[in-house]
């Protein structure tokens, strides 16, 4: 009602007069809020029916302060009246009667005025005092204009301050009507039976308009993927799982069961002659379980021959020479890799007649690492294994070729590195066509002879195998820089639903 008051009173005015020019003062001589009258204006120019104008004013409005002495009186003359017409009263007296910031106010600027006589006892110098002050706030609370001299004054006791006033001043639009026609947004049902959709006039379609946004499912990084060119898939949208598991599927690998996140640290780490002091052994570094703390069992004869090949080798080995301990090797842990599964199987593939093998996995491992933006306690990794006669490091840089070329990634490079159940091992490096760098992505080798003769494979038979994090490359290719972006508690949702369609590899 406040809206369409304001809309009749500015319209109709217009019906006669050329032009508004002060909404301000508009607003007060028909009585209506500025803020009103400002919003129909605004709607009003918006359609045309007016052309409005801004205007700018510096207004004076008072402060706190300003308005407390507008009502109560300034300070001095506060002090002035408190003090006796005739004789004298002691300042502690005339302090007790004020409020302290009136007193001391008060008491400068009554000096000042030579209003009163300031000593231990204070007098009034002279007979009558007009509040000035008092008269000019009042003055520019009803928005009249003071002079210069008081503004410049009272600006510099902190009792007013300039305020930017704005308002408009209006003229008739092109589509200017005494009264704004109501044009229908939607053709209703009544509008029909009633017939009255002829004479209704319709808002026009805004076809610039953005619709609003499509819901769908989305899937988290980690779940899609899109090959294309070289790819095996084309142009169809799997999971990244699904999509190595793929790429596996076809080099012949099979899968291998990978549901044990609990793992004792004999298949872990003794099973792969890693040594017991080895600092990836520490609590810092490994998650050790409290309930149940030790594996129920060990295949004896097995564990028997790695305890010897640790503290003593055999097959050519001079072992690690320290005292292997089987309380050690009982300690239950959450996998730190999928290599524990690995060796599971590649001990239960020694028991049988020979026959070679390929092997894979993809599954969650766990490391006590401090969490940062590249790190989390727990990743997945992906892992891959062929275990032969006669394989060289030849046959392991081939099958890693296929393997990433099959990804996307054809230029690869390895660098030597050190695992202790690998002789020799290799990091993996891609060069990355968007960073424009060689970037790490996996680790590989050949299983230790320490590792595969006490399974009992026969001295002809070599093992070799990668592993690299999921992770990673999905970090690189979807331009995420902090992996808790992209698994753990916080992820971001619309993240996830942002992200483009995205594929492994490069084009
Ligand atoms: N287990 C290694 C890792 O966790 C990866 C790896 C697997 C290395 C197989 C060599 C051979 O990083």
């Amino acid at each position: 009602p406040a809206a369409a008051m304001a809309e009749d009173a500015i319209l109709g005015y217009l019906a006669t007069a050329e032009e508004i020019p002060d909404s301000g003062q508009f607003a007060v001589e028909h009585g209506l809020n500025h803020n009103d009258a400002v919003n129909v204006i605004k709607s009003l120019h918006g359609f045309r029916y007016i052309d409005a104008q801004d205007i700018k004013r510096e207004n004076w409005v008072l402060t706190d302060e300003g308005k407390k002495y507008a009502t109560e009186g300034s300070p001095e003359v506060q002090l002035f009246l408190a003090i006796p017409q005739e004789g004298s009263i002691s300042k502690d007296e005339l302090q007790k009667k004020l409020e302290p910031s009136v007193f001391k106010i008060g008491c400068s600027q009554a000096g000042k005025n030579k209003w009163v006589d300031m000593g231990k006892q204070v007098s009034r110098k002279v007979q009558h005092v007009e509040d000035k002050v008092k008269d000019l706030l009042i003055r520019v609370q009803n928005g009249e204009e003071i002079g210069k001299d008081d503004v410049t004054s009272l600006k510099a006791r902190k009792l007013i301050v300039a305020q930017i006033w704005k308002g408009y001043s209006v003229r008739k639009g092109p589509n200017y009507a005494p009264k704004r026609k109501k044009v229908a947004t939607d053709l209703t049902r009544e509008n029909l039976q009633r017939a009255d959709w002829k004479e209704l006039e319709f808002k026009e379609y805004n076809f610039n308009a953005k619709g609003p946004p499509a819901e769908a499912g989305h899937l988290h990084p980690l779940l899609k993927a899109r090959i294309c060119k070289r790819s095996v898939v084309c142009g169809s949208h799997l999971q990244v799982k699904q999509q190595l598991k793929n790429i596996f599927l076809q080099m012949g690998f099979e899968e291998m069961p990978t549901n044990n996140f609990v793992e004792s640290s004999f298949w872990n780490f003794d099973a792969l002659f890693q040594p017991q002091q080895h600092p990836a052994r520490d609590s810092h570094d490994t998650f050790f379980l409290e309930a149940p703390s030790t594996t129920r069992e060990l295949p004896e004869y097995y564990v028997e021959l790695v305890k010897r090949v640790h503290e003593s080798g055999g097959y050519g080995s001079r072992g690690y020479m320290y005292d292997w301990k089987r309380e050690e090797a009982n300690k239950n842990l959450l996998r730190t890799h999928t290599t524990a599964v690995s060796t599971r199987m590649l001990y239960a593939l020694a028991k049988q007649p020979f026959a070679p093998k390929r092997y894979f996995s993809i599954d969650r491992v766990f490391r006590n690492e401090s969490v940062d933006r590249t790190h989390l306690a727990e990743f997945h990794q992906i892992e891959g294994l062929v275990c032969d006669r006669g394989l060289t490091l030849g046959d392991l840089i081939g099958v890693l070729n296929d393997f990433f070329s099959r990804l996307g990634m054809s230029k690869l490079r390895f660098k030597p590195a050190y695992n202790p159940y690998t002789e020799p091992s290799m990091e993996i490096f891609s060069y990355h066509e968007g960073l424009k760098k060689w970037v790490e992505i996996g680790n590989s080798g050949m299983f230790r002879p320490e590792m595969l003769l006490p399974m009992g494979f026969p001295e002809d038979v070599r093992v070799i195998a990668w592993g690299l994090s999921l992770e990673r490359p999905t970090m690189i290719l979807y331009g995420i820089d902090n992996i808790r972006d992209l698994f753990g508690h916080k992820v971001d949702l619309s993240l996830i639903k942002r992200n483009p369609i995205c594929r492994i590899g490069i084009d």
